[in-house]
């Protein structure tokens, strides 16, 4: 064995001979480049301004009915509803793009095996699912199936495919339904499989990926990635990427181009936007293009510093001007509006008003949808949540035990074992 930190010897520097039919080795990449120092996470939730939340009495609005708005799109049951059977078996997370690490396979596969190679990968990638969530508590194997989750109610058909007008259906049936965001791949393939409709890879990646202290930093060259990893990862998720701060505000056009470069360079389905009546001309020219696009009003990060903070908006007197911005958002044809940080009552009125789907964060119980980060939900994250976050698993306490675990193993000599060695 060559002693770490030694010259390899001119034997060991001559490549040996690749085996016939084997893919000859890779040469050998120059070493990364350090990344330099990056702030840590640091969304502040626990400003005044959230901790200090307490929803007010606001003024009540005159409830009319909502005008029925047709934006073109069709619903077909026949074609995009399947029923509440899985289309076919979950594919095992993971398993469909990465690139499976061998074990005792032979060096050449005949087309007429691969089949049952794939077959056995995806057992193999089921088995070690079902594995690793009995790490996570259950002594018992448990199956990789899709729960059904959020989605059209139980007894209904699910969509193979959600489509924007699935969402403004399961309005019409009154069916609430939950948002995540997502980053990656298997996150994406895990909420999708648990039945959540619509994930968001949201400028939160900010924040939650790229550990910048605001969104404002995230850049479409760096959300482009994540975007396309999420998208390529489901099978039934409409996948919404956010278009970030600086890449649309400046015309109708800008907001066209960067939103031209995510439908095509990472395949979303639709994108979603910051701002209120001024954002108008842009929703219009993106949906006349063919671009689905979610509104969100409220408190909108993006704008963090001309807000002065994490505020709840649409209070008292602010409550019509949020009300109008969704309106007219809806009449410009976004698809849906995420309302962030807005008082319930407020958030219950628009719900009422516009015949698009409301997606709270923050905005109480009476939108159609809600959205999480779900480093937020999972409890991935640390330090003090914002008020409205509902933390449903500890995956920070499950990672910080494996890893204790595995290194105490490694130092131990406990890990690996012959069962991991070739
Ligand atoms: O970027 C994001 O994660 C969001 C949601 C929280 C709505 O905009």
């Amino acid at each position: 064995m060559t002693p770490p930190h030694q010259p390899p010897t001119p034997q060991q520097q001559t490549p040996p001979a690749p085996a016939q039919n084997q893919a000859p080795p890779q040469p050998q990449q120059p070493p990364r480049p350090t990344a330099p120092a990056i702030p840590p996470a640091n969304y502040p939730v626990d400003t005044p301004t959230i901790t200090a939340y307490m929803p007010e009495a606001i003024e009540s609005y005159p409830q009319e009915s909502a005008p029925k708005q047709d934006n073109g799109y069709l619903s077909d049951p026949s074609a995009e509803y399947e029923s509440n059977a899985p289309v076919s078996e979950p594919k095992p997370v993971g398993g469909r793009r990465r690139a499976d690490v061998q074990q005792d396979a032979p060096s050449q596969v005949g087309n007429d095996q691969s089949a049952s190679h794939r077959a056995a990968r995806r057992a193999q990638a089921m088995a070690s699912a079902a594995a690793s969530s009995a790490i996570g508590g259950s002594a018992a194997p448990v199956e990789n199936k899709p729960s059904g989750g959020s989605g059209p109610g139980d007894g209904t058909k699910k969509p193979r495919r959600y489509r924007v007008h699935h969402l403004r259906d399961m309005k019409n049936r009154g069916e609430k339904w939950a948002m995540l965001t997502a980053y990656d791949q298997y996150t994406a393939e895990i909420f999708d499989q648990s039945g959540i409709p619509v994930l968001l890879v949201g400028d939160s990646a900010a924040n939650n990926v790229f550990g910048y202290e605001t969104t404002l930093r995230v850049t479409v060259d760096e959300l482009i990635p994540l975007a396309r990893a999420v998208a390529g990862a489901v099978e039934r998720a409409l996948v919404v990427a956010d278009l970030p701060f600086g890449s649309y505000q400046a015309s109708p056009e800008q907001a066209f181009h960067t939103a031209v470069r995510f439908m095509k360079e990472a395949g979303v389905h639709a994108v979603k936007l910051e701002g209120g009546r001024n954002m108008v001309p842009m929703v219009e020219k993106l949906t006349q293009s063919g671009i689905p696009v979610m509104a969100h009003i409220g408190f909108t990060p993006q704008s963090e510093h001309s807000i002065g903070g994490y505020r709840v908006q649409g209070r008292g007197d602010q409550a019509a001007g949020l009300i109008d911005d969704a309106v007219a958002l809806a009449e410009a044809g976004a698809f849906s509006v995420v309302l962030e940080m807005v008082p319930g009552d407020v958030a219950a009125e628009i719900t009422k008003r516009v015949s698009i789907p409301t997606i709270g964060i923050g905005a109480g119980r009476d939108t159609d949808a809600q959205v999480l980060v779900w480093q937020d939900m999972a409890g991935l994250r640390s330090g003090t949540m914002p008020r409205f976050v509902k933390q449903y698993a500890d995956l920070r306490g499950i990672l910080t035990t494996a890893a204790t675990t595995y290194a105490a193993d490694v130092a131990s000599g406990t890990f690996p074992t012959d069962e991991h060695t070739f």
